[in-house]
């Protein structure tokens, strides 16, 4: 049998083989039958692989398996049968297997890769990220305008030295009403005005209930705000069934109206700006005396008089008083040993005013438009 070592020898001009896999055919002195048999598999390989047969990596896979799958993959079977060879054609048949395998191994790593890259490059033209077009605005969720004003509210007191107590909505009439001195036949007790659960038991009208809770449970110096829900049987464009106040109190063996004044006044030059006028007019409250009510001038007219104010050029914006003796008996304080004030404002009407918002309802009715002005 003749091997054929030399270029000469195998006189043909290969062009489906590189010169390397010649050079390295060529070095283990095959016959030219084998040679040939290499040839013609590595051609049967690259036309069942070429691009149209197989464009994707898959396709790919497909033909690797079916020359070299671990089961029944052709050039596999070919290196299984090798035993089977009678000694003397095992060897030539068992290097030609092996180039060839050699072979196909560096050709579907090639291939493989140029699909791969081919892919990933079809992948990132598809994925251009088209900068001029409009973007997408993520909804924000934020505060409700009533919440946003209580914790403004809340932050002055705070920084005035008032800590924060917390109240039940349903509470005893008996601390919504009596307590408070509110005598049986204020108007405030009757079955239309109020939420009854029981006889005893009502959905609280105002945060001054929280008064009574925090005073029979602590001693003074006391200085507390107390923000929270109250409920009321009124309905129209000022007044809903629910609505928000914040109650303050503050009780010490001294202080005066001067300092209720004060506070009152610091508050409000800090949520309607440092100019506002700010005047006290005298009302009544049964809880204190003496009572006052508080007003500021018109945010909406500049004290000019417009419908809002009622053209009196101000607006009441919360009552307020020195604690009555009476109420400190009901807790068990000594009226004669502690003063003390007290104070309470509705949420919403404070930020109708700031906004100058007309409509009580729009708090309540959930709608986007008015909600994301804030
Ligand atoms: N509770 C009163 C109301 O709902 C508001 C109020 C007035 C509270 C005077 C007070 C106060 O603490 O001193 O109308």
């Amino acid at each position: 049998m003749e091997t054929i070592t030399t270029k000469e020898q195998l006189g043909w001009r290969e062009d489906n083989l590189s010169e390397e896999q010649i050079e390295r055919i060529l070095s283990e002195g095959l016959s030219r039958e084998q040679i040939e048999y290499i040839r013609n598999m590595m051609i049967e390989v690259k036309v069942n692989i070429g691009k149209h047969l197989c464009p994707t990596i898959a396709d790919l896979e497909d033909v690797r398996l079916f020359y070299l799958g671990r089961n029944g993959g052709k050039i596999t079977s070919q290196l299984r049968e090798l035993g089977k060879l009678p000694p003397e054609k095992r060897s030539e048949a068992g290097k030609t297997i092996n180039i060839i395998k050699e072979f196909l191994i560096a050709l579907f790593l090639d291939e493989h890769n140029k699909r791969a890259s081919n892919e990933q490059k079809e992948r990132l033209l598809h994925e251009k990220i088209d900068v001029t077009m409009p973007g997408f605005i993520p909804i924000v969720g934020k505060k409700h305008p009533i919440t946003h004003v209580l914790g403004q509210i809340v932050n002055i007191f705070m920084s005035l030295g008032f800590e924060v107590e917390e109240g039940p909505e349903v509470e005893y009439s008996h601390y919504n009403f009596d307590a408070l001195n509110i005598p049986h036949d204020h108007p405030a007790r009757d079955m239309h005005d109020t939420f009854y659960i029981s006889d005893a038991i009502v959905l609280r009208t105002h945060t001054s209930p929280v008064q009574i809770r925090v005073m029979r449970e602590k001693k003074p110096p006391l200085r507390i705000i107390a923000p929270g829900r109250v409920y009321r049987r009124d309905a129209d464009v000022s007044h809903s069934p629910m609505f928000h106040q914040v109650e303050g109190l503050l009780v010490d063996e001294k202080t005066t109206f001067g300092e209720l004044k004060a506070v009152l006044e610091a508050f409000l030059v800090a949520m309607f700006g440092k100019d506002t006028p700010v005047r006290f007019r005298p009302s009544f409250f049964p809880f204190t005396e003496p009572s006052c009510e508080v007003d500021i001038g018109c945010v909406i007219c500049n004290r000019k008089g417009c419908g809002v104010c009622k053209q009196t050029g101000w607006l009441e914006v919360l009552g307020a008083g020195m604690v009555d003796p009476e109420v400190f008996k009901w807790v068990g304080y000594d009226p004669e040993k502690y003063i003390g004030f007290a104070f309470g404002l509705g949420v919403e009407r404070l930020t109708m005013l700031k906004y100058g918002i007309d409509n009580i309802r729009l708090f309540f009715e959930n709608d986007l438009r008015f909600l994301r002005q804030f």
